[in-house]
């Protein structure tokens, strides 16, 4: 796709963080922007901020892990502003938990919002993609769908997904209209940490949300604003796999190296994390 002006992108999770900035820097190059979020004042105020930077808007208040929500979302986004060319499946939460003691249903609320929302959102918008001269899907996974942590089975489950299943769309439409990136941000500077469920962090310490958003806040080296600008650069770049930040370039590097020992590596940053902290606190 050559450029966004007067295309359709439809954006979840647009409230916050990467989506919010993402949808400012697409209605900046003329994109009518279709944003949808759990948060209705956040998305509000994001659609305002769109509005005032001159594209046409449309807000709607949807549950990504609610199929039906999405599916009718799509049909709406279609009537107010036209067939969508570009879907980004953004929305996702954060939780830090064993796998012993994790419950069900924390599991349960991660994987409806971080994998079924992406299926749904995919899913329910490519009839769109595909109806007009060129579409494009994009899925947000994270550097937690290459390597794993421990605390993060859930969300490693939920984005090592992500990957497989954005990876397999990818080959399913190749050669059609329709491209597809899959987005592996490093630490980014948002409220992801601050709007999940932290209960230990990956040294086996009890932690909060409070703490848990304060020792992320010190690794999240990317502002969502230069995300949103790589994830723009990569749909109009047609590129099938973006890694944002030179943390999530090692990371990759690390676990192409050493894939089954990069865990090494891993306990060795975790344990000068913890120590960082603890002095923190001391
Ligand atoms: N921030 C990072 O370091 C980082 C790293 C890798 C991947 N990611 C991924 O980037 C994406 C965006 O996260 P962010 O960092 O901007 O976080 P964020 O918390 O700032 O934004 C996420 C948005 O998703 C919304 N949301 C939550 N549950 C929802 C639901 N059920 N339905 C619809 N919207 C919902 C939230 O209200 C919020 O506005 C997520 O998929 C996240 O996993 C983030």
């Amino acid at each position: 796709m050559k450029t966004l002006a007067n295309k359709v992108v439809a954006i979840t999770g647009a409230g916050s963080g990467i989506g919010r900035a993402l949808a400012l820097r697409c209605a900046g190059l003329g994109a009518s922007v279709a944003l949808s979020d759990v948060d209705q004042a956040a998305l509000d105020e994001a659609a305002d901020r769109c509005r005032a930077a001159g594209g046409r808007v449309h807000a709607a208040r949807v549950d990504v892990g609610q199929r039906d929500a999405i599916y009718a979302w799509a049909e709406a986004v279609k009537d107010a502003l036209g067939p969508t060319a570009v879907i980004v499946n953004n929305a996702g939460v954060s939780l830090s938990q064993t796998i012993a003691e994790m419950s069900d249903a924390d599991f349960a609320w991660l994987m409806d919002i971080n994998f079924w929302g992406v299926v749904h959102g995919t899913r329910a918008f490519l009839p769109q993609l595909r109806s007009g001269a060129e579409g494009h899907v994009v899925n947000i996974s994270s550097v937690f769908g290459i390597i794993a942590v421990p605390t993060q089975s859930a969300y490693n489950a939920s984005k090592f997904a992500v990957r497989g299943f954005t990876e397999a769309l990818r080959q399913e439409l190749a050669g059609s209209s329709v491209h597809v990136t899959c987005v592996h941000p490093g630490g980014i500077d948002t409220n992801i940490v601050a709007n999940g469920r932290h209960y230990q962090d990956p040294t086996g310490r009890a932690t909060d949300v409070a703490e848990a958003s304060r020792a992320f806040k010190k690794d999240a080296r990317t502002s969502p604003d230069e995300a949103a600008r790589q994830i723009v650069g990569a749909v109009l770049k047609e590129r099938p796999r973006l890694l944002i930040g030179a943390d999530a370039v090692l990371i990759d590097k690390m676990q192409r190296l050493m894939p089954a020992t990069y865990d090494r590596l891993v306990a060795t940053a975790m344990k000068l994390r913890d120590r960082r902290e603890r002095k923190r606190s001391s």
